[in-house]
């Protein structure tokens, strides 16, 4: 079955009238990127990743880029003030409107107060919140052999999805990086970072009754295949 078709059958978010706000959380390395785009694109609604964000930001060379890189490049969280700004101004586009699948975002517990208070005036709200389960030792290995799309953003892994032809993107033909923020010592030190800032906001969503696991590390047809039965519903088996 092609996405296409895919989508067709699935029911997506626009065709059914309702919205359906997703976050998707889990450490570094542990395939939010591999899964939201697809997964959005399955439901009909759209991808909003905060790294994509930034790293278009500093690809652009503005002042917010330059600021925003001097924390990526050292594995350290973008200030709160300017993450949730640049966040929910990419919340009010159109493609937003059916809904959206939030990866990378939010990852301190004033985050996820500024989303619910910035969306509860807009009578808008975050439906589900998935936490993708990944054992850390998996991670390490899964940041070092990342490559990414210089234009789409699909991510590749040297052994466990490696693109057809080397260094060239199978979606788009765009050209393959790696991420400065890979290298193993930044690495270590931004999931230290995702665990002591991020593991709280997971227990405010528990707290909310809004947010169910899915195993991440299984082969990524399988997540992906737990995922959209997450957010979409077994009613809509494929
Ligand atoms: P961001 O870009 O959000 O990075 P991250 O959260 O650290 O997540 P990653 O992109 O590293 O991992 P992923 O879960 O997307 O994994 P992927 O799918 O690529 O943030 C970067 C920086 O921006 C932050 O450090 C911070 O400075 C700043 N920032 C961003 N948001 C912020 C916020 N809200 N507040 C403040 N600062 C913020 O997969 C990884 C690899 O594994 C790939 O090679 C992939 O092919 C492979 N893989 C995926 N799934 C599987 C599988 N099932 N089996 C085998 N391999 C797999």
């Amino acid at each position: 079955m092609t996405l296409e078709s895919v989508s067709d059958h699935v029911g997506v978010a626009g065709k059914r009238g309702a919205t359906l706000n997703v976050v998707l959380m889990g450490p570094p390395g542990a395939g939010k990127g591999t899964q939201a785009g697809t997964v959005a694109e399955l439901v009909g609604i759209a991808h909003v990743a905060s790294g994509d964000l930034f790293r278009e930001a500093v690809k652009l060379g503005t002042d917010f880029g330059k600021l925003a890189q001097s924390y990526m490049d050292r594995g350290e969280l973008v200030p709160d003030d300017l993450t949730v700004g640049m966040v929910m101004a990419r919340l009010q586009a159109a493609d937003c409107r059916n809904g959206f699948v939030l990866d990378g975002f939010p990852r301190t517990v004033n985050q996820a107060r500024a989303l619910d208070d910035n969306l509860r005036r807009e009578s808008r709200k975050i439906d589900k919140v998935i936490d993708l389960d990944v054992p850390e030792e998996a991670l390490l290995a899964r940041l070092s052999g990342r490559w990414l799309c210089k234009v789409c953003h699909t991510s590749y892994h040297t052994m466990f999805s490696p693109p057809t032809q080397e260094g060239v993107c199978d979606r788009c033909g765009g050209e393959l990086y790696q991420r400065i923020d890979d290298k193993e010592e930044t690495a270590r030190h931004r999931l230290s970072v995702y665990f002591d800032a991020t593991g709280p906001v997971l227990d405010y969503y528990r707290h909310a009754g809004i947010l169910s696991e899915v195993r991440g590390d299984l082969p990524v047809a399988e997540v992906m295949d737990a995922l959209r039965r997450r957010i979409v519903g077994a009613e809509h088996d494929l």
